[in-house]
């Protein structure tokens, strides 16, 4: 039989770590967010439905910058493994408070204008919902043959469970959703945008 030799190309990364010390810092920062909520009760409408989203400049608020630190270390850490040149810089450009109450959840979107985009878990209760990316080959569903194990070269969507001190960092062209929140607990996250300066 034919040796099959193969090549990857245009490969979809997701980088996900889980924070150190986060059990401490994320008990502030749910103080810090609750405060934020009711100076602003309404907040914004982006993806979220039925739920509270903050206007998108808290990361020039003092109180965050630690934890949007790990979050830009996370980014160079990316732009080392894309082997990107030095001078190259990841800012965040962007970044919000996401609170979903029970039965809020956010629809399927992308972060237009931004490189890498990301989301860390403050508080996700059991079943306050997976966050689900979809294979951006949006061709490939004219023809999914059925499979015998699903992998990175089948699976149409990939779903995480998130966890408290998660942080997912992705392509921000990479379609994603997060599902309802079924408990009765809130579901709290920061997400964030970047450039490159
Ligand atoms: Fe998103």
């Amino acid at each position: 039989m034919t040796q099959l030799s193969r090549s990857d190309y245009f490969p979809t990364p997701i980088w996900h770590a889980e924070l150190d010390g986060h059990r401490q810092f994320n008990e502030n920062l749910l103080t810090v967010i609750h405060t934020l909520r009711e100076e602003d009760p309404v907040g914004t409408a982006i993806s979220n439905k039925q739920g509270w989203q903050s206007a998108k400049n808290v990361h020039n608020a003092p109180v965050f910058i630690p934890i949007c630190q790990k979050m830009t270390d996370a980014m160079y850490s990316v732009c080392r493994f894309l082997k990107l040149q030095d001078e190259v810089r990841p800012i965040i450009t962007q970044c919000w408070i996401n609170v979903n109450p029970q039965g809020g959840f956010n629809v399927a979107h992308c972060h237009p204008n931004s490189f890498l985009s990301g989301v860390y878990y403050v508080s996700v209760p059991e079943r306050s919902g997976n966050i689900i990316f979809y294979d951006p080959r949006v061709q490939l569903d004219a023809m999914r043959p059925p499979v015998k194990e699903v992998s990175a070269y089948t699976a149409p969507e990939v779903i995480y469970k998130p966890k408290p001190g998660l942080l997912l960092l992705f392509p921000s062209w990479l379609l994603h959703r997060v599902e309802p929140n079924n408990t009765d607990s809130e579901r709290v996250t920061i997400a964030f945008n970047t450039w490159m300066n």
